[in-house]
């Protein structure tokens, strides 16, 4: 077949190990999945209620417009609803940017670790990866303005960023903005939004208006714990949404996605709950790491990554083993470390047992 000549050196996404597969390789009762940055917590009380009405329609496709919802989320921002593309998961919208914006000829800029979707749509797409190391795993900005060319097409910034963690600062986003030519779209992907507690982070809602070559996702997966459903959205100019609305599919998301997203919406309190204990949770880790002087990265997201004793690979299959699964800092850039989400209290508690016989292992073999 005549395929894509991107999609030669390129190997079909390869998804962790679930809890089922786990449980039955190792025999283990219970295994607890740290793995993917879910809400340990569940999903948003509204949303569950709806769903175990069980009054979803289903023989019905979606309202395309996804109406509803998207009426509520403009009321919440303060945005005007021609702001808004919905898709299936953030994740889809990233491939309707890349699908719009990038093919060869053109470049796209993006920080190394990062969220890999970025640089595998790009890739599909045929546009040149420029990738900027992080610096103590934070974007280098200044890097970024540096191997801008008249040929960038897509900038994307993840904020926190998946894997470290790490928040770009408010004055260090707004600075950027002013620098970075308005013909480039820049994308902020704030995934992990909703877990933000450094009080100087501004939300960046309001730079819309200001930089229109701005476009913000978030994501309904995560604090909303609603990662089944596969919902996100973007905020942006209406010019670029009218333009990235070309390449979505008709019914992008689904009906249950779209009401179950509605009412997680009035779950303000839980979602503030979820933000507090994982900030809690967080210290927890922090103290362990110093604890046992290991590196942790400065987190703001519900996920931590802290070095290991040894390798990545090694380290996260001996806590599958006890039943936990994380993923390893191999596989995401970041060799000597794993990527852990911060569970419920009772979670991590198991965590820090395995870890602890990880560590006895680490000194046995000295
Ligand atoms: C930084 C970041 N962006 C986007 C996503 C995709 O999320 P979803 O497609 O579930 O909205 C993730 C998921 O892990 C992520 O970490």
């Amino acid at each position: 077949m005549l395929w894509k000549d991107s999609l030669r050196e390129m190997k079909p996404y390869k998804p962790g190990k679930s809890i089922k597969e786990v449980l039955n390789q190792y025999q283990l009762e219970k295994v607890v999945k740290l793995a993917s940055n879910e809400n340990p917590y569940g999903p948003a009380p509204s949303a569950k209620k709806l769903l175990d009405e069980g009054t979803i329609e289903i023989e019905m496709y979606p309202d395309g417009n996804a109406s509803s919802l998207r009426k509520k989320i403009a009321r919440k921002l303060n945005v005007n609803e021609d702001s808004l593309l919905f898709g299936g998961g953030s994740d889809e919208i990233i491939v309707m940017i890349s699908r719009a914006l990038l093919d060869s000829g053109k470049n796209t800029i993006m920080a190394t670790p990062t969220f890999p979707q970025y640089a595998h749509n790009a890739k599909i797409d045929g546009a040149e990866i420029r990738e900027v190391a992080l610096v103590d795993g934070h974007h280098n900005l200044d890097g970024f303005l540096n191997v801008i060319d008249k040929d960038t097409s897509v900038i994307w910034l993840c904020s926190p960023n998946n894997p470290t963690g790490n928040l770009i600062s408010s004055e260090a986003l707004t600075t950027f903005l002013t620098k970075v030519p308005d013909n480039i779209l820049v994308v902020l992907d704030e995934a992990y939004f909703e877990y933000i507690t450094d009080p100087s982070y501004t939300n960046t809602i309001h730079l819309l208006k200001e930089y229109p070559n701005l476009i913000v996702l978030r994501t309904f997966s995560k604090a909303y714990g609603l990662a089944a459903f596969r919902i996100g959205y973007a905020i942006g100019n209406p010019e670029v949404i009218s333009n990235l609305n070309k390449v979505r599919s008709p019914f992008n998301v689904t009906s249950a996605g779209q009401v179950l997203a509605e009412a997680a919406l009035d779950d303000d309190e839980f979602i503030k709950e979820c933000s507090l204990l994982n900030h809690e949770e967080m210290q927890r880790f922090i103290q362990y790491a110093n604890a046992n002087k290991l590196h942790i990265y400065d987190s703001e997201a519900n996920f931590v990554l802290i070095e290991v004793p040894g390798n990545g690979d090694l380290a996260s299959e001996k806590l599958l083993q006890q039943g936990f699964i994380v993923r390893s800092g191999e596989a995401l850039g970041t060799p000597g470390y794993i990527r852990v989400t911060i569970g419920s209290e009772n979670q991590n508690n198991g965590f820090f047992a395995a870890f602890d016989s990880l560590l006895a292992d680490a000194q046995l073999l000295k």
